[in-house]
């Protein structure tokens, strides 16, 4: 049955990432400017080649190119592109190298059908082979073109069915064969004005315009035309014409679709004033973090509150162990969790990458509650880690900002971070937020055991001032700037820290190597004598981190290594820090903090620096070179 609109409307906001990015638009206006405008809003996704299918005249106009959207935008004149009804896709390469020919979309061999897509067909090759003995022929070595010439085979099996069916059949039916994942946008030449999109594992979405329909890999390539949209979840297939849509199942069965509204406007997803969404970010911090605390505190001020997490306080004072898998800067907050936890809450918590963790089989004991924590809630590894979890009987509790993303729908309650979309391919404030529900998890699980309320009391006020502090690290964006200008073409560098500032110093090494690809590595700071203090010269300096407390002369000591061996030192001291003079070649001061606060208002000047860094050597920032988003594939 087609339902027509409108239908009940839920009112959340939600935002969704994944490798390749794929826009469809039905509607009166000419498909090809409104199609790359969307992805150039998802270029974040994969950026090595772009394309543009237009149904027009009883076919389709096909323009692709390898590189990104504002290449292919340049090759679009040659082609006459003035067709209503269109998809385009942005591509991170799986299957095929980078070429014209492996860019989506892509066309059946019989013209008949056009497809972009988004995952990976496992089964592909043996398809393919099967195909080939039909006689279908082959341009591209991609997995996708296997795809859309499956559908085509059997499109034109089902000769005897009318309009409509027979291609939503044919999409169906070839889905029933493949192995794998995939977000696609399917047309056919037969029904013009009309798409087909399905989806499995791959994000969805698509969007209720006025007189238009667009469908798109997240919502902030639509939300310029629409704000109702529908998410697809896994295993539907939707038929979308310009008058209405409707929605089934791999099986046939009918789907009641609920629209939702996406209550950001498209300025959150807009660079605004700044130059990159990075820089931008950054920036944001702030509010951020006073988003992500929200209505979080217990009215008494003394702990913290989680809506979402359907573990009583009853089950959650059993728990003996906890176990935090991650991947990438979210394994980063996830180790400043621990270290949190520990000290805090004195309960034993274990971290792994969630690459590792999902095949090395590990031992868990039975009152361990598992937490996976990701920006994007769509990352394959800490996907797989959470299913391994969930296999063996573990509840699993998921820290994540995208809602309704693939880990928050699996997960069996959780916390959102609410710091609204983050584009920049290089996490910043989603890191934040996430060091942020760390050590709010610390103080809640602190406070069932033997934290005082006093302590509590603390604790939360000590929360509720970082914005403030991070305010303040953000002031001195200038001075850090100029650190990054003098340091910009070092060959190394060095990130050093102790206890919860080794896990930044991690996360510095990260942000600088993705952003600006200069070879850095984190260290706990007294361990760089055991191996990498061999990479000491002039032109590899070390950042330290030297905040008061009971090590501050041990990081001394440390400092005092490198300096012997010419190495320049920026040291990122707290306010008031001494060091003896001619220490350090730079300093960066940071407010001093409570414990649970340092590791985000340390995390800023790294940031920056990173940044500042990054822009010195011309680097593309907000897209790195060989880097997507969210990583979707193993
Ligand atoms: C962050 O700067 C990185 N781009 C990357 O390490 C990222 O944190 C990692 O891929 C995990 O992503 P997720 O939080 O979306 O799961």
């Amino acid at each position: 049955m087609v339902r027509k609109l409108p239908i009940a409307i839920k009112s959340s906001w939600k935002f969704t990432y994944f490798m390749c990015g794929i826009v469809g638009y039905i509607g009166k206006q000419k498909a090809a400017p409104l199609i790359l405008e969307g992805l150039k809003r998802l270029e974040y996704r994969g950026y090595d080649s772009a394309g543009i299918a237009v149904f027009q005249d009883g076919s389709f106009d096909i323009a692709k190119k390898v590189g990104r959207v504002s290449a292919l935008e340049k090759e679009v004149p040659r082609y006459r592109l003035v067709g209503t009804c269109g998809m385009g896709h942005t591509r991170w390469a799986t299957h095929g190298s980078i070429t014209d020919a492996n860019a989506h979309p892509h066309l059946s061999y019989d013209g008949k059908v056009a497809l972009t897509h988004n995952g990976v067909i496992e089964n592909y090759a043996s398809i393919k082979k099967f195909l080939i003995t039909k006689g279908h022929t082959f341009r591209s070595e991609t997995d996708t073109e296997v795809l859309c010439n499956l559908i085509a085979y059997h499109y034109a099996k089902q000769a005897g069915l009318a309009g409509e069916n027979r291609f939503v059949t044919a999409v169906r039916k070839s889905l029933h064969h493949t192995q794998g994942t995939y977000g696609i946008v399917a047309m056919n030449v037969d029904a013009p004005g009309e798409l087909v999109t399905a989806r499995k594992g791959s994000p969805l979405v698509f969007g209720i315009g006025e007189g238009e329909s667009l469908v798109a890999s997240d919502v902030s390539a639509i939300v310029s035309r629409t704000q109702n949209v529908v998410y697809l979840k896994n295993g539907e297939i939707a038929h979308l014409t310009l008058k209405n849509f409707s929605i089934t199942t791999l099986d046939a069965d009918e789907v009641s679709p609920v629209i939702d509204r996406v209550c950001w406007s498209i300025v959150s997803a807009e660079l605004g004033a700044y130059h990159h969404f990075m820089e931008k970010e950054i920036f944001e911090q702030p509010a951020a973090l006073k988003n992500t605390m929200r209505g979080r505190f217990s009215e008494d001020g003394s702990t913290a509150l989680f809506g979402g997490l359907n573990v009583t306080a009853n089950e959650f004072s059993g728990i003996e162990r906890l176990m935090f898998c991650a991947c990438g800067t979210a394994l980063h907050a996830c180790l400043v969790t621990e270290h949190l936890i520990e000290s805090f809450a004195r309960i034993p918590v274990e971290c792994d990458y969630a690459s590792e963790f999902r095949y090395r089989n590990a031992p868990l004991a039975r009152n361990t509650l598992f937490f996976v924590m990701s920006q994007s809630g769509e990352t394959i590894d800490t996907l797989a880690a959470m299913r391994e979890a969930k296999r063996k009987g573990y509840r699993v509790l998921a820290i994540n900002n995208v809602v309704g993303s693939s880990i928050a729908r699996e997960a069996d309650g959780g916390i959102y971070q609410h710091v609204g979309p983050e584009i920049g391919v290089a996490s910043t404030k989603a890191f934040t937020s996430q060091l942020l529900l760390g050590a709010m998890l610390a103080l809640y699980l602190a406070r069932m055991r033997d934290m005082s309320f006093g302590s509590g009391v603390r604790y939360v006020e000590a929360l509720k001032g970082a914005p403030d502090l991070v305010r303040k690290v953000l002031e001195q964006a200038p001075h850090i700037k100029k650190i990054a200008q003098r340091f910009a073409h070092s060959t190394d560098m060095l990130f050093l820290g102790r206890m919860s500032l080794f896990h930044i110093a991690l996360e510095g090494a990260l942000k600088l190597k993705e952003t600006s690809y200069l070879h850095a590595e984190g260290y706990p700071a007294a361990e760089m004598k055991h191996g990498p203090i061999a990479l000491i010269s002039e032109t590899c300096p070390s950042v330290f981190f030297a905040p008061a407390g009971e090590i501050f002369n041990k990081i001394v000591s440390s400092m005092q290594e490198i300096k012997a061996r010419r190495g320049p030192i920026i040291a990122i001291l707290s306010e008031g820090g001494e060091l003896p003079p001619g220490l350090a070649d730079e300093v960066i001061i940071i407010p001093e903090c409570h414990e649970a606060v340092l590791p985000i208002v340390a995390s800023v000047p790294v940031q920056l620096l990173s940044y500042y860094i990054a822009a010195e050597r011309g680097c593309d920032i907000d897209k790195p070179r060989n880097l997507a988003k969210s990583v979707t594939v193993e």
